[in-house]
């Protein structure tokens, strides 16, 4: 469950430099360069819905809840990828609940393929860690994907989340039917490799 009253990616300070890239909330106008690597086959492929058309796109992601909990990666001023960070409530019996509140998030990625292989999502994702576990103060965070998405759970085990779940065919695919899902998730005090 999400929180309305809990922290997010407005409360912190922006942009946000990594050695490569800058990280900062979605405008408007960033909207065309994600409907153009968004609707390409090879990544629309993984993601939960295809791009539809520009206005399509802008209609879901200028919704304020999405745009909330998206970020913008640039890589030269260009716009490369995309990142979600959504806070949420943790599990907790009903009597300690409340202390479970907006402990955790919810991690997403999309990069364009034409920069793919150089490392940028890594080091996209890593700096996402830190607005998770540093910026927003969650203590778990957790990213799923469908199983044979094997750049997405790599790039998972490359910044130390752990696989945490193998469901078997849990996750519908627009083409190939109901096939297996991963989730990874990693804690604020476990090691960042
Ligand atoms: C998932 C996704 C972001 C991964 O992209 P990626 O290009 O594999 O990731 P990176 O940019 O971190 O590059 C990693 C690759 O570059 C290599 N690399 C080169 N320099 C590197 C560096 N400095 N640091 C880390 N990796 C580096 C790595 O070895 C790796 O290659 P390998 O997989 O052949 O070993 C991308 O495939 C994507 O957007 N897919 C479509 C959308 C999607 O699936 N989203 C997730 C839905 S769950």
């Amino acid at each position: 469950m999400t929180d309305p009253d809990g922290p997010d990616l407005t409360a912190l300070a922006w942009p946000r430099a990594t050695a490569r890239l800058r990280l900062r909330p979605l405008e408007p106008a960033d909207v065309p360069a994600l409907h153009r690597y968004r609707s390409r086959e090879d990544v629309a492929w993984w993601l939960g819905a295809t791009a539809g058309t520009t206005e399509d796109l802008a209609a879901r992601f200028l919704d304020p809840d999405r745009t909330g909990a998206t970020l913008v990666v640039e890589h030269e001023g260009v716009v490369v990828g995309d990142l979600m960070l959504r806070v949420q409530d943790g599990w907790g019996q009903a009597e300690a609940s409340a202390a479970a509140a907006s402990t955790e998030a919810e991690l997403g990625w999309v990069l364009d393929p034409d920069h793919g292989g150089r490392g940028l999502a890594t080091e996209a994702v890593r700096a996402l860690l830190d607005v998770a576990f540093d910026g927003l103060g969650v203590r778990r965070v957790t990213a799923s994907c469908f199983a044979a998405n094997v750049a997405s759970w790599r790039l998972m085990e490359r910044v130390g989340m752990r696989r945490e779940g193998e469901h078997v065919a849990d996750s519908l695919h627009r083409e190939l039917g109901w096939v297996d899902g991963l989730v990874y998730a990693l804690l604020a005090d476990e090691p960042r490799p």
